[in-house]
């Protein structure tokens, strides 16, 4: 597997993002709420968290998700019909769901060349335990944004692509910037190339709510590491025992978030910023969003994006909804 770092691949841009980090911590923490984003997650430790929560019974999006995979696998080689595809994944995780996907047109000898894009270096190793280079099957990871991962790979890529999109990915960003985003990944890519793209379904509010504050507390873990992470580096004295996790269901949004909630009056300190930061007992710090959608979402964001809108596939339980668009 090639790995092509279009983020750490030198001090300088590694500088930049630390910067940018240290940046918005600064301003998410000044703010009134106070907001982190949750893309800050996914250092190293989040990175692995995140893969505990896709395998807990609590969250079904991971499995939804698989057994609608498991169920149209087939139906993509034949739509794309050529001898040769360019899979391209925005946001990576350990590679199995992918797999299935990859699967379906090795065992139909069309060779595949997979661009897995995330902005987590560590995501990539994981994605080795389970997907490995063979004769029909080359693998260029990107570590970088998602839009330009996406620029690197079609200038590396002669073949119809087909994007995936899975998780609910999508759900973590705001009606806008959903738009945006998908308005830009059309511009890239061409005529008649395809985008699969995960949609978590909006449902009972106790599965969903559930989804997010599993019983185990590994989601609450995934969420306090990122005082973990300010901590060690920007040097942060953040006591994690003092936080505590809450995910609530925002019916008026249609989203799950989820909050740190300072359990006292306490001050933080945060050395590289040469900055206190003053929390009032029971103050939250807004971490995530993920949206819900229902099926006429999915169709407006498609119109919106510019996508033909060829199928939705759905879950047994109807909890979930990977939707196929092409250009
Ligand atoms: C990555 N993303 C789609 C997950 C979600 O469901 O919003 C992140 C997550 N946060 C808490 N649990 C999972």
């Amino acid at each position: 597997m090639i790995i092509t770092k279009l983020i750490e691949d030198n001090d300088e841009l590694q500088t930049l993002t630390k910067l940018q980090f240290a940046k918005d911590i600064a301003i998410g923490l000044t703010a009134k709420p106070k907001i982190i984003s949750s893309k800050y997650f996914y250092d190293t430790k989040g990175s692995q968290i995140f893969q505990e929560i896709t395998k807990l019974e609590e969250y079904y999006l991971s499995r939804s998700e698989l057994e609608i995979l498991e169920k149209i696998k087939n139906i993509l080689p034949d739509l794309i019909g050529k001898s040769e595809v360019d899979i391209v994944e925005l946001g990576v995780g350990d590679g199995h769901k992918t797999r299935v996907i990859i699967n379906s047109f090795l065992d139909k000898n069309i060779k595949v060349n997979f661009f897995p894009i995330d902005i987590s270096a560590e995501a990539m190793h994981l994605l080795e335990k389970n997907i490995s280079e063979s004769k029909n099957l080359n693998v260029h990871a990107v570590v970088a944004e998602y839009i330009e991962g996406m620029h690197f790979a079609r200038e590396h890529s002669k073949n119809r692509q087909i994007v995936l999109f899975l998780g609910s990915n999508i759900g973590n960003f705001s009606k806008k910037e959903s738009q945006k985003i998908l308005k830009t990944i059309k511009s890239i890519l061409k005529k008649d190339d395809f985008l699969l793209i995960g949609f978590d379904l909006k449902k009972d509010i106790d599965l969903m709510t559930n989804a997010y504050s599993d019983h185990e507390g590994i989601t609450a873990k995934f969420n306090l590491n990122l005082l973990e992470r300010i901590n060690s580096e920007l040097g942060g004295d953040f006591e994690v025992l003092n936080f505590q996790h809450r995910a609530l269901y925002n019916p008026e949004l249609g989203a799950m978030e989820s909050y740190l909630i300072s359990l006292k009056e306490q001050v933080v300190t945060i050395r590289e910023l040469k900055k206190k930061f003053k929390f009032d007992a029971w103050e939250p710090i807004h971490l995530e969003y993920s949206f819900k959608f229902l099926e006429k979402d999915i169709q407006d964001l498609s119109i919106d994006g510019g996508f033909k809108r060829i199928s939705n596939f759905k879950d047994g339980n109807k909890y979930f909804i990977d939707s196929l668009w092409q250009v």
